[in-house]
């Protein structure tokens, strides 16, 4: 048999195995994230409409679709790679959530996900907050 024949088909087996295995690895899900009282019931200040999910959505662009995706719904390509889901901003686990969840969420972070306290401004996050309300599926 020749030598160079039986190495690249031990090759293809490699390489068929690392992506059968590839395809069966789940992310894990969404852990419960309890949120102080004080954030759930905030009030948020800035007000829903047009202004705010532009400027939300320019952050949100930058910062946050190569995790969570284009249309959150946590399909970015660096949010496939992840150990956990980042979540389906289009759902109803996410958009049951008050306002101030998800501000509290978005600048204290956990595990992967980043916290952004340091380098956004509280109106920047809520902007976020506005423009990511629109991703909810259609009733
Ligand atoms: C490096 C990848 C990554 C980036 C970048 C990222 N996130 Fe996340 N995010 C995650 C992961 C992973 C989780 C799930 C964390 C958990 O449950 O422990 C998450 C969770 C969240 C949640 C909570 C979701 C829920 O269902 O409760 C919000 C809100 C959120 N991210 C907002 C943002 C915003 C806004 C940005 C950009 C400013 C951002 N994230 C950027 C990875 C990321």
């Amino acid at each position: 048999m020749n030598i160079f024949k039986m190495k690249s088909s031990v090759a293809v087996f490699i390489f068929v195995s690392i992506i059968l295995i590839s395809m069966t690895i789940q992310q894990n899900p969404v852990k419960p994230w309890p949120v102080p009282d004080d954030y759930k019931n905030m009030t948020n200040p800035v007000e829903k409409g047009e202004s705010s999910n532009n400027a939300g959505k320019a952050l949100y662009d930058k910062y946050c679709a190569s995790c969570h995706g284009k249309t959150g719904l946590g399909d970015g390509v660096k949010g496939r790679a992840l150990k956990d889901f980042p979540g389906d901003f289009s759902g109803e686990y996410y958009q049951n959530q008050t306002d101030g969840e998800h501000f509290y969420k978005t600048k204290v972070g956990r595990g992967e996900m980043p916290k952004y306290e340091d380098r956004m401004s509280d109106e920047d996050i809520w902007n976020m907050v506005n423009y990511m309300r629109t991703f909810k599926k259609a009733d």
